[in-house]
């Protein structure tokens, strides 16, 4: 199945609209980075990276020594990010993988911090998608989901998907819990939207 006949799925086409200035002030890139603080050695990726909003911002913001996956069920989307990487002096340290729907192809315990952004709304099993980042994530490993929060009824979205696409903050703090992930917490400075950082249980 395309992502035509996807409802859900974000069309390539518009990849332009994942870096506004508008979306910049909404989901801030550096709060990110500053919660994550990245240390040389670290493996992260960043699943359903697009055009790289997060994956660029956190390797631009980081030691070297912290390499990269960026991670994207759909080939047109990753040959947008490979096309703005292509003259990133860190470009040596970011692979680009194409995932499905329901597998990465990354080995287990191979990933220290996983970055979900804009992405979790879209996927198709939660639950499911959550136990193979489980298996990435090493001991001890981080997840971080960043998406559009529900609004208030009557509240028109100015940015993002459609409200009924939505994952409310509740939700995903409720559904990566019984995910086995602890002290899912979230990061301040973001509108619209929301930020959770949890770890990988035992
Ligand atoms: C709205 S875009 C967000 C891109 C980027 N993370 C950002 O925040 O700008 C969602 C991305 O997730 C990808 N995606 C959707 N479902 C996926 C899945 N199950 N596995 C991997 N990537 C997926 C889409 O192809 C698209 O590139």
């Amino acid at each position: 199945m395309g992502h035509h006949d996807h409802p859900h799925k974000f069309d390539p086409a518009n990849a332009a609209r994942l870096d506004d200035p508008l979306r910049r002030e909404a989901m801030p890139p550096a709060r990110l980075a500053a919660a994550l603080a990245l240390q040389p050695g670290d493996r992260v990726a960043d699943i359903g990276s697009g055009a790289g909003y997060w994956l660029i911002s956190l390797l631009d913001a980081s030691p070297d020594g912290v390499v990269f996956q960026g991670v994207d069920s759909e080939p047109a989307m990753l040959a947008v990010l490979e096309e703005r990487l292509r003259n990133h002096p860190r470009r040596a340290d970011v692979t680009l993988t194409r995932s499905t729907e329901h597998a990465v192809p990354l080995a287990d315990g191979s990933v220290d911090v996983v970055v979900m952004g804009a992405v979790y709304h879209e996927l198709a099993d939660r639950p499911g998608f959550l136990r193979e980042v489980r298996r990435l994530l090493s001991p001890g490993g981080r997840l971080a989901v960043i998406d559009w929060d529900a609004l208030p009824p009557g509240v028109e979205r100015t940015m993002g998907p459609p409200t009924d696409e939505r994952v409310p903050f509740a939700t995903a703090l409720e559904e990566i819990g019984a995910a086995a992930f602890t002290g899912a917490a979230p990061i301040d400075g973001f509108r619209e939207s929301y930020c959770l950082v949890a770890r990988k249980a035992a």
